[in-house]
């Protein structure tokens, strides 16, 4: 089960095209403040490591202040600081680990390094800032498998406890996001694509074009694989073009439903087989990331727990869907409770784990 200690964290997630901080008390989102770059980016048509990184140290300081509020002066009340280290874009994580080592190197804090993956993988259990308890005290047994479908990570987790993590399931190639905002790309809708792709396949068929479903009946070998799909469309698309077809919005609006439609399919046939087989005898999930903020996405999904009796949570707005440092927040708060925390005397090791994965432990030399 898990306590709700109260640790009053300030969390920087900076792994990516957001600037985010944010104030968290145990589960309790207290602020949570995300800087978008998407617009600066969208115009070369993915993100630009050296323009995010240069973005991020433009806005990290108002973004701290706005998080922190009237607070800032003196940080008061805050027990530690907490920080992606990975995974994530290499120049773009360190501003966030440079401005968080210095705040503890000022303030005498503890620093703790945390997983962008675990922050995804624990966004359900974040609580309003205004509730009176963490629901989920009552609501979590362990073993509990966690899922992670974002623009970079498609994951399935086995979670033996919080801090307990083993990847049981993940890609081969493309991420789900990743093969989304490809497709978006070459429909025409620009970047990044999942959202308004959802948006499109709603007014299209998703059974109008023939796409192949990636690894069908090979679920048991526990990987996922969206490359092949995105060359299928681009074929599809060719062979549209050779017919001298101008694409109406109808048939814009099939492909992104077909796509998107056969994308998911993948997804979930092989959490259908996890949970049929159900080796880890797991009774909940949690499940976080990006594209969870589809509708259709969570809809299945939570189709596919109900009939394994499985209770599945869900981040309970939409700011802790994609990159946030509120997650960040509130992994970090099991962590100070495991004690794995830096004193800043052994600041100077700690560096950025751009490949960081979530079941293995940070190393430093
Ligand atoms: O978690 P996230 O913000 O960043 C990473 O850690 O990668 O996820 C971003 C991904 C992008 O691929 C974006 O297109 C996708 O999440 N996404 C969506 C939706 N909103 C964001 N995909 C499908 N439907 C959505 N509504
Ligand atoms: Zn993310």
């Amino acid at each position: 089960m898990i306590q709700n200690t109260g640790y009053r964290i300030l969390a920087i997630d900076t792994s990516c095209d957001e600037t985010s901080v944010a104030v968290t008390e145990s589960t309790k989102v207290i602020s949570n403040v995300i800087w978008s770059q998407a617009s600066l980016h969208a115009k070369w048509g993915g993100v630009v490591p050296s323009l995010a990184k240069r973005e991020h140290e433009e806005r990290i300081d108002w973004v701290i202040n706005k998080a922190l509020g009237t607070r800032h002066k003196a940080l008061v009340g805050i027990d530690a600081v907490a920080v992606t280290v990975g995974p994530g874009l290499a120049i773009a994580l360190e501003v966030g680990i440079n401005k968080a080592k210095g705040i503890c190197k000022n303030n005498n804090l503890p620093f703790i390094p945390v997983n962008h993956i675990e922050g995804h993988l624990l966004s359900p259990l974040a609580t309003s800032k205004n509730s009176l308890h963490t629901i989920h005290q009552s609501q979590i047994t362990f073993p509990t498998l966690g899922i992670v479908t974002s623009g970079g990570h498609t994951e399935i987790i086995f979670i033996k406890n919080i801090g307990d993590y083993k990847i049981i399931a993940q890609t081969a190639d493309d991420a789900l996001g990743e093969s989304l905002d490809k497709a978006a790309r070459l429909l025409g809708f620009g970047y990044p694509g999942g959202e308004i792709l959802e948006k499109i396949a709603k007014e299209g068929g998703s059974d109008i074009y023939d796409l192949p479903i990636p690894m069908l009946g090979r679920e048991k070998e526990m990987y996922f694989s969206y490359s092949g799909l995105k060359t299928a469309l681009v074929r599809l698309i060719n062979t549209l073009d050779e017919k001298g077809k101008e694409l109406s919005k109808k048939d814009i609006a099939n492909l992104a439903a077909s796509y998107q439609n056969v994308a998911f399919i993948h997804f979930i046939r092989m959490l259908d087989y996890i949970l049929k087989v159900n080796n880890y005898n797991v009774k909940t999930i949690l499940a976080g990331g990006g594209v969870m903020a589809n509708v259709t996405l969570r809809k299945i999904i939570r189709k596919t727990a109900q009939k394994y009796n499985i209770k599945i949570l869900f981040p309970f707005s939409k700011k802790l869907y994609g990159d946030n440092a509120a997650m960040i927040g509130i992994a970090a708060n099991y962590k100070y409770e495991r004690g794995e925390i830096i004193k800043p005397e052994d600041l100077d090791k700690i560096d950025r784990i751009p490949r960081a994965k979530v079941d293995k432990p940070f190393v430093w030399e």
